[in-house]
C-alpha cells in the first residue's frame, strides 16, 4: 500500500497482520491498532503531544526496575488495572470480590502460625489489629488448608522495600487455615499512602488534577488447589479516601469494620472478615 490516507490506514496496518499469528493476538492487535487510530483521529493528537507522550513512556520506563514498575501505576490510575481485573473476574457465585494486586506484593513472604503477628519493627504511632475469619467456599463449607498472603504498608506509609528502615518482609505473612477454615494474624491498622508520584505516574497525576492517595488497606493473596485464586484488599471502613482511591480499587464487599478492643487484649482492634472462594471450572469439569 503506497497511498495511505487518514482513512485507510487502520485498515493497511491490520492488512499487515502476519498470516501466522495466532486469532487471540489478531483480536488483541485489531482492536488496539482500531482504537488507538480512533482516538488519535478524535481527539487531534498534535505531532507535539505525541512526542511528549513517546518521551513520557521512555521516563516510565528509566525509573522502572525489578523492584518498581511504572507501567503498572500508570494503568492503576488509569482505571486500567481495575477494569481488567473487573473483565477477568466476575462475581458469578457470590465469591468474594477481587481487586487490584498492586506493585508491592512479594513472593514467598515468611510462613506464621494462625495468630501471630506480622509485625517486626514497631513505630510509635501503630495501632495494632487482630484481623481474623473463616475461608468459605460458595456453598458456605469452611475450607481447610487455604494458603493467605498478607502484606501492608506500615505507619509512614511506606512498604518494607521502599524503606531501608524496616525490616525485610515486615508486614508480610503467610498463613494457613485451619480446619475450620479459621484464620488469624496481627497487624497494623491500615494507613493511606500516596502510591510513588516521584516518577512518570506522578507527572501523570498532575496531569491528572488527581491525588496519589490510597485508603488504608490490606492486601490478601488467597490460594487452594481446585478454587479460584483471590487477590483481594480489605479497606479500614473509617479510612480517608475510601471514596476517591487514586487506583479505583474500592468495591463496598471489601469494607470491613475495625472493633475497639477491651483494656487488656493483646492488640488496639479487632475486625472479622471472611472471604468466599469459587471452585476452578477445571477443577469441577474433573469431578
Ligand atoms: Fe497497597
Amino acid at each position: 500500500m503506497r497511498n495511505v490516507t487518514i482513512d485507510n490506514i487502520s485498515d493497511v496496518v491490520i492488512a499487515a497482520l502476519g498470516n501466522d499469528i495466532t486469532p487471540r493476538h489478531r483480536e488483541i492487535l485489531t482492536g488496539l491498532i482500531g482504537h488507538a487510530h480512533d482516538f488519535c483521529k478524535e481527539t487531534k493528537v498534535t505531532h507535539s503531544e505525541w512526542l511528549q507522550a513517546c518521551e513520557f513512556l521512555r521516563r516510565a520506563g528509566d525509573i522502572s526496575d525489578e523492584n518498581r514498575n511504572e507501567f503498572i501505576l500508570i494503568s492503576d490510575i488509569l482505571g486500567i488495572e481495575v477494569l481488567v481485573d473487573m473483565i477477568d473476574h466476575p462475581v458469578t457465585e457470590g465469591e468474594s470480590c477481587s481487586t487490584v494486586l498492586g506493585p508491592f506484593y512479594r513472593e514467598n513472604p515468611p510462613v506464621l502460625p494462625n495468630g501471630a503477628s506480622i509485625i517486626q519493627k514497631d513505630f510509635p504511632d501503630q495501632e495494632t489489629v487482630l484481623v481474623q475469619g473463616r475461608i468459605l467456599g460458595t456453598d458456605g463449607q469452611p475450607l481447610a488448608g487455604v494458603t493467605i498472603d498478607v502484606w501492608e504498608d506500615a505507619p509512614n506509609g511506606l512498604y518494607e522495600q521502599q524503606d531501608p528502615d524496616q525490616p525485610d518482609y515486615n508486614l508480610r505473612g503467610r498463613f494457613q487455615t485451619d480446619e475450620n477454615g479459621h484464620y488469624a494474624f496481627i497487624g497494623i491498622r491500615p494507613v493511606p499512602y500516596p502510591i510513588p508520584y516521584d516518577g512518570a505516574a506522578g507527572e501523570l497525576l498532575n496531569y491528572m488534577g488527581h491525588h496519589p492517595w490510597r485508603p488504608g488497606h490490606i492486601h490478601f493473596m488467597i490460594t487452594k488447589d481446585g478454587y479460584r485464586p483471590l487477590i483481594s484488599q480489605i479497606f479500614d471502613s473509617e479510612t480517608k479516601f475510601l471514596d476517591n482511591d487514586s487506583v479505583f480499587a474500592v468495591k463496598e464487599d471489601l469494607i470491613g469494620k475495625l472493633k475497639k478492643t477491651s483494656s487488656g487484649s493483646k492488640t488496639d482492634y479487632v475486625m472479622d472478615f471472611d472471604f468466599v472462594l469459587k471452585r476452578e471450572a477445571v477443577a469441577i469439569a474433573a469431578e
